[in-house]
């Protein structure tokens, strides 16, 4: 809940329209066979890396290859399938923005840019070539973003929910999709706040589980509901709410950001809704989620729950079936953050 203080902090969300975000989802009921139409276009590539220290001694379980520096806290992989996975989820934001990189007012000046949890790079690399002139770096566990990258952009391997040792501020704070990642969103914001320089700007874009339907319809697809419950209570258990990027804006707010925005959406899993932009959104993101299935799942539910990867798949084959069943108008909410540092900020 946010203090009277902090909800009075957070302006009028834009609306979507204006800012390319998708208006309302309406079920198209002329939809129900639950057939594919993979027109979206655009070959999803893979991308390689080459960094030779302790931060690739990967870990493998199940199968999967995970992060080596700070063993064990992200509890989703690494490797070529996901990273690949992550390249279609960088085409499903842009798809999702009209194209656009942020929300946020840019920031002036635009010297230094920081983007947390930065996966394959995709962003940073983008918004490095649209500011040629910005230093931009991406910060992440693992080494997986690509090594022929544009001059401005170079990527670290950091654990963002330590205190961080930069020796100048940032313009500009990025983050997209970590909510898995971080467990203290307060000392996150708290890290932000230190690292930026009086009047820059923040931005998170991030989803939320759980997976909701407005009709009721997940409740068509047992396994996908229980899946949908079990995922929320292993990451319970391993100290992450997959829903705490709803706390953030007042969290921004008590740490004395000012112009605190926010703007939500939808992700339709599936070709469920009306229109075509929302069909083709739909398509990449049930091939997303589908394709993430094993990779959300399997240390989660192995480590925390203690399932066996037999039982595991078991389940993700069922919730497979479910996803594209076209029983379910199901859709992962969509939060777009952001907050200004004071120009007139003094303390760190
Ligand atoms: C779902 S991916 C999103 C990647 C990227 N931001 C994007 O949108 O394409 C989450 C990323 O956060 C990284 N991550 C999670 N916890 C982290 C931490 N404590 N420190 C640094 N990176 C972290 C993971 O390694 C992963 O690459």
């Amino acid at each position: 809940m946010l203090s009277d203080d902090a909800a009075e902090a957070v302006v009028e969300a834009p609306r979507p329209a204006e800012e390319g975000l998708f208006g309302d989802f309406e079920v198209d009921e002329g939809d129900g066979d639950g057939e594919r139409d993979s027109s979206y276009g655009g070959e999803v590539e893979s991308i390689t890396t080459s960094i030779s220290d302790s931060a690739i001694d990967y870990k493998f379980e199940h199968g999967r290859r995970y992060h080596a520096f700070q063993d064990g806290k992200y509890h989703l992989p690494n490797d070529d399938e996901e990273i690949v996975r992550l390249e279609l989820q960088h085409l499903i934001w842009r798809q999702c923005l009209s194209n656009r990189l942020h929300l946020c007012p840019t920031p002036n000046p635009l010297r230094t840019v920081l983007d947390i949890g930065c996966g394959t790079g995709a962003w940073a690399i983008d918004f490095a070539e649209v500011h040629p002139a910005t230093r931009v770096i991406g910060v992440d566990l693992s080494p997986i973003q690509p090594t022929a990258v544009p001059p401005n952009v170079e990527f670290l391997v950091d654990d963002i929910t330590a205190p961080w040792i930069f020796d100048q501020p940032f313009d500009y704070i990025h983050s997209r999709a970590i909510t898995i990642g971080v467990r203290d969103w307060g000392a996150l914001v708290a890290e932000v706040w230190r690292n930026l320089a009086p009047g820059g700007w923040v931005e998170f874009q991030e989803y939320h589980a759980p997976f909701v339907s407005d009709d009721g319809t997940i409740a068509r697809c047992a396994a996908f509901e229980r899946w949908n419950g079990l995922l929320l209570e292993a990451a319970g258990k391993a100290g992450v709410r997959l829903d705490a990027i709803v706390g953030v804006p007042g969290v921004l707010a008590e740490r004395g950001f000012v112009n605190v925005g926010r703007a939500a959406t939808k992700w339709p899993v599936g070709p469920w809704a009306k229109g075509q932009r929302e069909k083709r959104l739909g398509e990449m993101v049930l091939d997303d989620v589908a394709g993430g299935l094993e990779g959300f799942s399997m240390r989660m539910f192995t480590k925390v729950l203690g399932w066996s990867r037999e039982e595991v798949m078991e389940l993700l084959e069922q919730v497979s079936l479910d996803m594209r069943s076209g029983k379910m108008h199901a859709y992962l909410p969509i939060d777009f953050l952001w907050a200004q540092k004071p120009l007139d900020a003094t303390e760190e």
